[in-house]
C-alpha cells in the first residue's frame, strides 16, 4: 500500500545545465555556438536540405561524446525521487544521461540522440544502439535515416503530453535549463497556481515566483532531494539553508 507521500507527483523541467557537470556543454553558455556550428547550420530543417552530410556528421560527434560521459549527482539525485515520489522528468536534453542515472519515466520533448527516423513517415523510428547514420542509409520504406531530433523550426509533437503532464504535478522542478526555447519555456508556468516551483540554476533570473538555488545542480540536488524525501513537498522553508 503506497503513503499519502508516495503518490505525490513531483515534474522535473530540465535542460542543458543539468548534463553540464557531466561533460556536456551547455548551448546558451557558449556564445550561441553549438559545439563551433551554427545551430542554423546543423540543427535546422533548412540545414538538414542543404548539407544532410554535415548535420549527419554532426550528431554522430554528438552522439560519441554522449556515449563517452556518464550521469552526474544531479542526474542520481533524481532518480533516488522516485523511492519516495512519483516522478516524470520532462527534459529538452536529447542525451540519455536522465535514463542512465536510473529515473524511469523521462519525456524528451526535444527528441533523442541514440534513435533514427525516417525522413518519409515520422512514426517509423529506430533504435540505434551502438550505431550511428550515414548517408544511405534508408527506414523500411527505403528514404534516408535522420536523427531523430526536434530541430527548430520544427513542432515538437510531446508538447500536448508534457503540457498535460505538469497539469498533474504537486511540486515542479526546474533545473538547468535557461528557458529560453519555446514551448518548453511554457511549461514551467503551465501547472495550477498553487504548486510550487523550485528554480536549480547558478545564474537563474527571478522571473516566475519560485524557490530558487542558485548553484550547480551536482551540488545542490542531493541534498534537496534528502530535504524533500525527509520533510515531503509541504514546508519548502528550509530549502534556503541547503
Ligand atoms: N547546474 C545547473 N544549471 C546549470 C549548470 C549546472 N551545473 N550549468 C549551467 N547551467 C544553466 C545555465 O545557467 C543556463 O541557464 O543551465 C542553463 C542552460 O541553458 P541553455 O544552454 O539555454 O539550455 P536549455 O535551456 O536546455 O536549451 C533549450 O535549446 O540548445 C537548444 O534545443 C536545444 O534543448 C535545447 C534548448
Amino acid at each position: 500500500m503506497k503513503t499519502e507521500m508516495e503518490r505525490q507527483h513531483i515534474v522535473v523541467l530540465s535542460g542543458a545545465g543539468v548534463s553540464a557537470e557531466s561533460g556536456i556543454n551547455t548551448f546558451r553558455d557558449s556564445d550561441g555556438l553549438w559545439e563551433n556550428h551554427r545551430v542554423e547550420d546543423v540543427a535546422t530543417p533548412g540545414a538538414w536540405h542543404k548539407d544532410p552530410e554535415l548535420v549527419l556528421r554532426f550528431y554522430n560527434e554528438r552522439r560519441q561524446q554522449i556515449r563517452g560521459v556518464e550521469p552526474n549527482a544531479a542526474h542520481k539525485a533524481l532518480a533516488s525521487l522516485e523511492d519516495h515520489f512519483k516522478v516524470t522528468v520532462i527534459t529538452q536534453n536529447i542525451d540519455d544521461l536522465h535514463e542512465r542515472g536510473g529515473s524511469s519515466e523521462v519525456l524528451h520533448l526535444h527528441g533523442e540522440i541514440f534513435k533514427a527516423r525516417s525522413t518519409l513517415d515520422e512514426r517509423l523510428v529506430y533504435d540505434l544502439g551502438r550505431n550511428d547514420i550515414y548517408p544511405g542509409d534508408l527506414c523500411d520504406k527505403g528514404s534516408q535515416l535522420r536523427p531523430h531530433i526536434v530541430w527548430f523550426g520544427e513542432d515538437v509533437p510531446c508538447y500536448p503530453i508534457a503540457h498535460e503532464i505538469t497539469q498533474t504535478a504537486d511540486l515542479i522542478i526546474v533545473v538547468g535549463t535557461s528557458l529560453q526555447v519555446q514551448p518548453a519555456s511554457f511549461l514551467a508556468s503551465a501547472a495550477p497556481y498553487h504548486v510550487a516551483r523550485i528554480v536549480v540554476d547558478p545564474k537563474a533570473e527571478a522571473d516566475v515566483p519560485a524557490f530558487y538555488l542558485r548553484e550547480k545542480a551536482g551540488a545542490v540536488m542531493p541534498s534537496l532531494v534528502e530535504y524533500l524525501c525527509e520533510k515531503g513537498i509541504s514546508d519548502l522553508s528550509g530549502l534556503e539553508k541547503l
